[in-house]
């Protein structure tokens, strides 16, 4: 019951991501039992297989390293067209290869999608749902987290909603309960 690491993947490259400011609130909800950190995706070239050779390119490297390294992930996206953000899928793409050597295979997940919108990034996170059995991932099902109304939860970079902060605590401990469980 050692302390589990996990990758963060932001849906969003914004500056002022509101998903960024989601995840950076819950980083520090589980000391003890997850170490969880960011895992950068601007950097990422758009996947194309003809670059994917015996030597790929080093971004595609880094990544795939360091979601190897991690027991679990959490992704914390919004909802772009009912769907998840292109610089998320590439990034999911990206650790999906080579065949048969998927960085994601088998690393416990959860999801969380927020919207400035009432709906919460419902259509993002089932979208994101979707891709997870083909990459063997373990999705934690519950709690769902649709995060509405996120601009109003802010302050700055705080987290002014307590009932939030309090939902993102048992949705934290949820997940350090499922990696556990489904971990290697
Ligand atoms: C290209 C684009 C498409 C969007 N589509 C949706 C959408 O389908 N549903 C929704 O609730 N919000 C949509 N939004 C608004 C985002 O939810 C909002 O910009 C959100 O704050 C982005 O997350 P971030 O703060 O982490 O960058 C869209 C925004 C952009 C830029």
């Amino acid at each position: 019951m050692g302390t589990k690491k996990i990758a963060i993947v932001v849906g969003s490259l914004r500056k002022e991501s509101f998903s960024r400011k989601i995840a950076a609130t819950m980083m520090g909800m589980a000391p003890g039992k997850l170490d969880m950190e960011i895992v950068e995706i601007r950097d990422l070239p758009l996947y194309n297989e003809d670059d994917d050779t015996a030597s790929p390119p080093p971004a595609f490297t880094a990544f795939r390293d360091r979601i190897r390294a991690a027991d679990g992930i959490l992704f914390v996206t919004p909802e772009y067209n009912r769907s998840i953000p292109g610089a998320l899928k590439n990034a999911i793409d990206v650790g999906s290869r080579p065949y048969g050597k998927a960085a994601w295979t088998g690393k416990p997940c959860a999801i969380v999608s927020q919207s400035p919108g009432a709906l919460g990034g419902f259509g993002a996170n089932h979208h994101l749902r979707q891709t997870l059995p083909f990459l063997n991932m373990p999705a934690m099902p519950a709690p769902e987290a649709y995060l509405g109304g996120i601009a109003a939860k802010f302050d700055g970079e705080t987290m002014v909603d307590e009932s939030l902060r309090g939902f993102l605590q048992s949705f934290v401990d949820s997940f350090a309960a499922w990696v556990e469980r489904h971990g290697a």
